[in-house]
């Protein structure tokens, strides 16, 4: 039955593994590897505003992935499917470079490094993610399709959940910001 709470679960749990990918470079760059090399290596574009900034590092990405390919691995403990990995690995890359698509229209507007923009900070990489969903056809291994109630579902979590999880990472010292 599709009670609101099976889709809810549902949701969080087709999107878990973008949640793991965004959140994880907070905690993996901020406290591990403190200086990460960015993305675009300092590039500056045209309007005088790097490609990316520093905030989007190589170390961020990479740990992104294999955290959310972890999640992946733990849903493939559970299930006879052997592509749960895979799917981790695509909805991980998918949030990412959702995110960094998030980045490079923060720039192109001027906003530094860290600046809130809202909502579009809370949910470019659930977006990120479900576009990757669709276009890498993952859903065809896995048996299980997305539709736009997920989306959505997924949107609203992530809209809850990151203003929390941010400012308990401002909390523990993991952000210099509580956005
Ligand atoms: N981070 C990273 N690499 C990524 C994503 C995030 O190293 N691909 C780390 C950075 O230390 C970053 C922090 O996680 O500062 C928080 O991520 P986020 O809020 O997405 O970046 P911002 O610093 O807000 O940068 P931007 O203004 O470009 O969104
Ligand atoms: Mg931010």
């Amino acid at each position: 039955m599709n009670t609101i709470g099976n889709l809810i679960l549902r949701a969080l749990l087709l999107f878990l593994p973008a949640m793991v990918a965004n959140a994880s470079p907070v905690l993996i760059v901020g406290k591990i590897v403190k200086n990460g090399h960015p993305i675009d290596l300092g590039y500056i574009l045209k309007d005088g505003r790097r490609l990316f900034g520093e905030g989007k590092t190589w170390e961020g990405l990479i740990s992104g992935i294999i955290t959310s390919s972890l999640v992946g691995l733990s849903y493939a403990k559970y299930t006879t499917n052997n592509y749960w990995i895979m799917y981790g690995i695509v909805v991980g890359l998918g949030a990412l470079l959702g995110d960094l698509l998030n980045s490079f229209v923060k720039r192109r507007l001027g906003k530094g490094r860290g600046d809130p923009f809202p909502p579009f900070d809370q949910i470019t990489f659930i977006i990120g993610a479900f576009i990757m969903i669709k276009v890498s056809g993952i859903e065809a291994l896995t048996g299980i399709y997305l539709n736009s109630t997920d989306l959505l579902i997924g949107v609203a979590i992530a809209g809850i959940l990151h203003p929390v999880s941010n400012y308990i990472a401002y909390k523990l010292g993991l952000k210099s910001v509580p956005w």
